[in-house]
């Protein structure tokens, strides 16, 4: 159902489509609305009708809401976490971690509600008062990704709604149930009806028409590379604001100093959690460490690979055949055009448990190049490349040599290795003896290059996608003052 103006609707058109769970293709959650533009135009005049209400709103108040939408995804976090895991496949404590992050950042933000959101400077002028303040965009056109079914359009709804926007969310075709739950919680913690309305459907569609929309003027976007450049184009003729998440190419340097059995759990973690299909995955390693290899694949030989609702999995299904197929592909152009040495998985599972389900091995190649494929594009699965360096010049080189720079780490106890990496690896994201995974709510989130295009989520400056500067000057001086001009003039 979509929720427009405080009500569940279908969409006009009344096309549904359908909702299944990637660990059982056989089980199907529900038929959701496949909207076009008729619903979104629906959705559009609904969030114009609320924005006086919500724009004249105090912040502390629409704070307020955000606390006591907080405290209900707490309530209903066991539950959340469920549906996640059958929605979308991750495993059951990921899905936890993923609810937790829109609790966390539902709280910060309700903080943030009461601090400082301007600044005041001196004029040059006597008697003039100068500050400057934010002011909300209108109505804005959030579209979520199926990844971090919940944390994401946190990152954008709470910062939409703290600035005092109203929004339309487009959530991904692959987990619109997640979505409904979520605004069936922000309804019921007392936000006014049209503030927040969702708009099921799937990106060519949906998302297409609430990118057009000309009353739309701003679109915050989590997804790939590809389809951001479609819809920064269409910003982009129409002279809106958008902010672009996108596809990233994320690295781990283990340098030879460096822990090893903490560095492989780290990327273990890193490159096969969510199955890899998290935007920070460790889907590259530069590694100067002689035992770090042999020792990965120990590890991953250990992974019980099986559904996320069985507590004891630790690698469960990719969200889609789509996708499965997708990285299958990306495993073949490793192996017989790049000519990466498979050294662990590289095979779809599907036997017994697996056979219902869009599974896939945890994969190692070694051996690679900085320069191959399967080292230079995402892809989104549970597959990592070991590349073999012998100097920290080249292992920095090679890290910064591809078009994305989302999250990178670097393994060592040597400070100067750590403080070189930390200052010239190209990433907005940079962890020392940590995974490029696991980022937390009070950082800004975002990456450079081609990963996105300057805006970060959470963190203190999180509403900057949401809101303009305003620069205000108030003269008590009663006469005409000129900037720039001597007395007189
Ligand atoms: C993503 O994959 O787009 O840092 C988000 C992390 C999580 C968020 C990932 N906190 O891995």
């Amino acid at each position: 159902m979509n929720f427009i103006g405080g009500k569940w609707v279908p969409a006009r058109s009344g096309r549904t489509m359908e909702d299944r769970n990637p660990a059982d293709l056989d089980d199907l959650l529900g038929e959701v609305a496949r909207s076009d533009a008729a619903d979104v135009d629906d959705a559009v005049d609904a969030a114009k009708a609320a924005y006086p209400e919500w724009f004249a709103m105090p912040m502390p108040k629409r704070g307020e809401l955000l606390r006591r939408i907080g405290l209900l995804l707490e309530n209903h976090k066991d539950e959340l976490s469920h549906l996640m895991t059958r929605e979308m496949g991750k495993t059951l404590k990921e899905a936890r971690g993923d609810v937790q992050e829109g609790i966390d950042f539902a709280f910060f933000m309700a903080g943030l509600s009461r601090s400082a959101i301007g600044e005041t400077m001196p004029s040059e002028l006597s008697r003039k008062f100068s500050l400057t303040m934010r002011h909300p965009i209108g109505i804005v056109g959030l579209i979520t990704p199926w990844n971090f079914p919940i944390a994401i359009p946190t990152w954008k709804q709470w910062p939409a709604m703290l600035a005092g926007n109203c929004s339309i969310v487009k959530a991904a075709e692959d987990t619109p149930l997640c979505a409904q739950r979520l605004m069936e919680l922000i309804d019921e913690a007392g936000v006014p009806a049209g503030v927040v309305n969702l708009v099921q459907g799937t990106g060519e569609e949906a998302g297409a028409a609430l990118v057009s929309h000309p009353d739309v003027r701003a679109i915050s976007f989590t997804g790939s590379l590809e389809t951001g450049k479609i819809i920064a184009a269409e910003c982009g003729r129409q002279m809106k604001r958008y902010s672009m998440e996108l596809g990233s190419k994320n690295v781990t340097i283990v340098m030879p100093d460096a822990d090893v059995e903490l560095a492989v759990e780290g990327i273990a973690w890193g490159a096969f959690a969510t199955s890899g299909q998290r935007c920070t995955a460790t889907s590259r390693v530069v590694s100067l460490h002689p035992e770090f290899a042999g020792a990965l694949i120990d590890k991953v030989r250990t992974y019980k690979i099986g559904p996320g609702s069985d507590e004891s999995v630790d690698l469960a299904p990719l969200i889609n055949r789509t996708q499965r197929d997708r990285v299958l592909e990306y495993i073949r152009v490793g192996r017989e055009d790049d000519g990466a040495s498979l050294a662990y998985g590289g095979s779809a599972l599907t036997d017994g448990v697996h056979a219902k389900g869009n599974y896939i091995e945890p994969t190692v190649f070694l051996d690679a190049t900085p320069s191959m494929r399967i080292a230079q594009e995402e892809i989104f699965g549970p597959v990592t490349a070991v590349i073999p360096v012998d100097s920290l010049d080249a292992a920095i080189a090679a890290a910064n040599s591809t078009k994305y720079g989302l999250s990178a780490s670097i393994y060592t106890n040597d400070l100067t290795a750590a403080m070189r990496a930390v200052t010239e690896l190209e990433f907005g994201i940079v962890y020392v003896n940590a995974p490029t995974i696991g980022a937390e709510v009070q950082l800004p989130f975002g990456g450079m290059k081609s990963t996105g295009n300057g805006f970060r989520e959470a963190g203190i400056h999180a509403m900057d996608e949401f809101s303009e500067w305003k620069a205000v000057s108030i003269d008590f001086s009663h006469r005409l003052q000129k900037a720039q001009f001597q007395p007189g003039e």
